[in-house]
């Protein structure tokens, strides 16, 4: 697939421009595991390692929030190992997490609905959301997207605000941009200045849909697990070589 970078190197990344907000669809990792002859559950193993080195990563040059889609509502479809797979992937992470985030200051959210999620594992997602609230709001901070729907995020936030009017503490007609956003999972977070899809698809999956207004967008054929610093980089470049306007002119 062509991307500004075909066929040449990309510049160095401007640390004095960065996005705030970088969101990816880790995508991939079925067809990574597939030609290698492994089983699919191996190529959510390696995306799990990838996302463990590109965190690390983004917190390290400075970047304040990184937005990953785990797992989508639509990901129920799949095989009861592939679905178990990734929640274990999650669970080790999770308690990995637990005993780390404090040390390192990296704070952690999950977007999406926690109902469907066993009991086991939204119990540690509870447990990171506390150790979260201790940490100062300036630091790193990953979101994970489980059983998370754009729709879905945009449709429970309906639910709540008009809730929220039946009961008489909010008036319809006073419901604007900022006031919606926070009702969604993302409440408080700027939206991503920057998306990135890997694995040559070019569709957004029902990632993000209200936030994704004015994103950029990066796409490469780089499957997500061999996703590493430099396609981060070159997406980056990518970014701050774009001419945003917002819909106005210059
Ligand atoms: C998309 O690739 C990937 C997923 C649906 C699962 C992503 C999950 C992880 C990386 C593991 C757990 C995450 C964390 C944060 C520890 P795909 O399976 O659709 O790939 P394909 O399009 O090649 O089949």
């Amino acid at each position: 697939m062509a991307n500004e970078f075909s066929g040449k190197q990309a510049g160095q990344v401007d640390k004095s421009r960065l996005p705030r907000h970088i969101a990816i669809i880790m995508d991939g990792n079925g067809r990574w595991a597939t030609r290698r002859g492994l089983p699919r559950t191996a190529g959510h193993k390696a995306g799990a390692e990838t996302f463990r080195k590109i965190a690390t990563y983004c917190k390290d040059l400075g970047i304040q929030y990184l937005t990953v889609y785990a797992f989508s509502t639509e990901n129920w479809k799949r095989s009861e190992t592939e679905v178990g797979a990734i929640m274990t992937l999650l669970k080790k992470y999770l308690l990995e997490a637990i005993d780390s985030m404090e040390r390192d200051s990296i704070r952690l959210k999950f977007f999406g609905d926690m109902t469907p999620i066993s009991p086991e594992l939204r119990a540690l997602a509870h447990e990171t959301d506390e150790i979260t609230e201790h940490l100062d709001r300036r630091d790193f901070q990953a979101n994970i997207c489980l059983n998370y729907g754009g729709r879905d995020e945009i449709l429970r936030a309906v639910r709540r605000f008009a809730a929220d009017c039946a009961a008489g503490t909010r008036k319809p007609e006073k419901l604007d941009d900022v006031a919606f956003s926070g009702y969604l999972d993302s409440a408080g977070i700027p939206d991503p200045e920057l998306i990135i899809r890997p694995s040559g698809e070019l569709r957004l999956s029902n990632f993000l849909l209200w936030q994704c207004a004015y994103s950029e967008f990066y796409f490469t054929d780089a499957l997500w697990p061999d996703f590493d610093e430099a396609e981060i980089d070159r997406a980056i470049v990518a970014y701050q070589n774009r001419d945003r306007r917002f819909g106005g002119v210059k």
